[in-house]
């Protein structure tokens, strides 16, 4: 399908997409599968084929019929009502602005988001997101297979500071934080802290604290969640972008407005006070 064309009116429409994100996300208290669909649309990118990634193509049953998607019909769904309001924005930009929301709303960093991801219909074939039952030399074929690197699987695997896992969805139970809808550092915290055993611990999430290369990053993520906070939002970034170049005319409509709304302000101010003084120069010449 064709990339959107993003012009001053797109940008406006992925505003109010934002506001009602930010009221339905709030209200439905569904951030956690709100950021697992934006990452599972997003997580089965191939950097070597160019194929998969944030395309929406998971809203076509093909795809989120698959076993590690199970549970996400229910987040489509609740997003459908935005697109028929909004049906300009593309499912792909919706998914993601989504996740950028989920993690907002619930106290975690602000992501930058441009849009301008086009919709696709080619589903990718079953088994590009992980398996939570192997260990750290497959969470690296994935992540490396996307084109990310060992911080941005760390700093990723935060995601799950947010929600549960769901035994009629994943064959797991439990949450992994005590207030699984807060977005913070505990997860890592937790990781490290080996009373809490009762918290969920995926093997994949073991893996980071075994790993010599993850756990460093774990254990600073632990203790600055300054440092978590900005490398999530970076790592965040780039798994919504995967294989999407944003146009420079996403970004410059902002920007050139920003400049042509602060270059209207700076006259206005000019010719007022050229008015001003004027003004008092006659009303000082009528007093003489
Ligand atoms: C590193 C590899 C990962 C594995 C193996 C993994 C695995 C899982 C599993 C098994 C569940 C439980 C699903 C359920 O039963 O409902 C889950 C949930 C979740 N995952 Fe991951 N995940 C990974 C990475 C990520 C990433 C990168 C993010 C986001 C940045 C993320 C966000 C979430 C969220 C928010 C939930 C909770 C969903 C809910 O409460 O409904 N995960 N994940």
């Amino acid at each position: 399908m064709a990339a959107p064309v993003v012009d001053a009116e797109y940008l406006k429409e992925i505003e109010r997409v934002r506001r009602d994100l930010r009221a339905l996300i709030s209200s439905k208290n569904c951030a956690p599968i709100m950021l697992r669909l934006a990452w599972h649309d997003a997580g089965t990118y191939d950097k070597s084929t160019k194929t998969g990634g944030p395309n929406g193509s998971i809203k076509f049953e093909e795809e989120y019929s698959h076993g590690s998607n199970a549970g996400l019909k229910i987040a489509i769904d609740i997003l459908e009502p935005v697109k028929a309001k909004h049906p300009k924005v593309t499912y792909a930009d919706l998914y993601q602005l989504a996740g950028v929301v989920a993690v907002e709303v619930t106290g975690g960093p602000t992501i930058d988001f441009v849009p301008g991801r086009r919709d696709s219909s080619a589903c990718p074939n079953e088994g590009r997101l992980p398996d939570a039952k192997k260990g750290r030399q497959h969470l690296r074929d994935v992540f490396y297979r996307m084109g990310l690197t060992d911080k941005d699987i760390v700093a990723l695997s935060g995601g799950h500071t947010l929600g549960k896992a769901h035994s009629e969805r994943s064959g797991f139970e439990g949450a992994w934080t005590k207030e699984p809808l807060k977005f913070d550092n505990s997860y890592f915290i937790e990781l490290l802290n080996e009373e809490s055993e009762w918290l969920l611990k995926l093997p994949t999430d073991k893996a980071l604290v075994e790993d010599p290369a993850f756990r460093p990053y774990v254990e600073l993520y632990a203790k600055d969640e300054d440092a978590f906070f900005k490398d999530y939002a970076e790592s965040h970034k780039k798994l919504s972008e995967l294989g999407f170049t944003p146009r420079p005319s996403a970004k410059c409509c902002v920007k050139t407005s920003t400049v042509l709304t602060q270059g209207a302000v700076g006259v206005a101010v000019a010719a007022a006070v050229v008015i001003l003084s004027y003004v008092y120069e006659i009303s000082k010449k009528k007093i003489n």
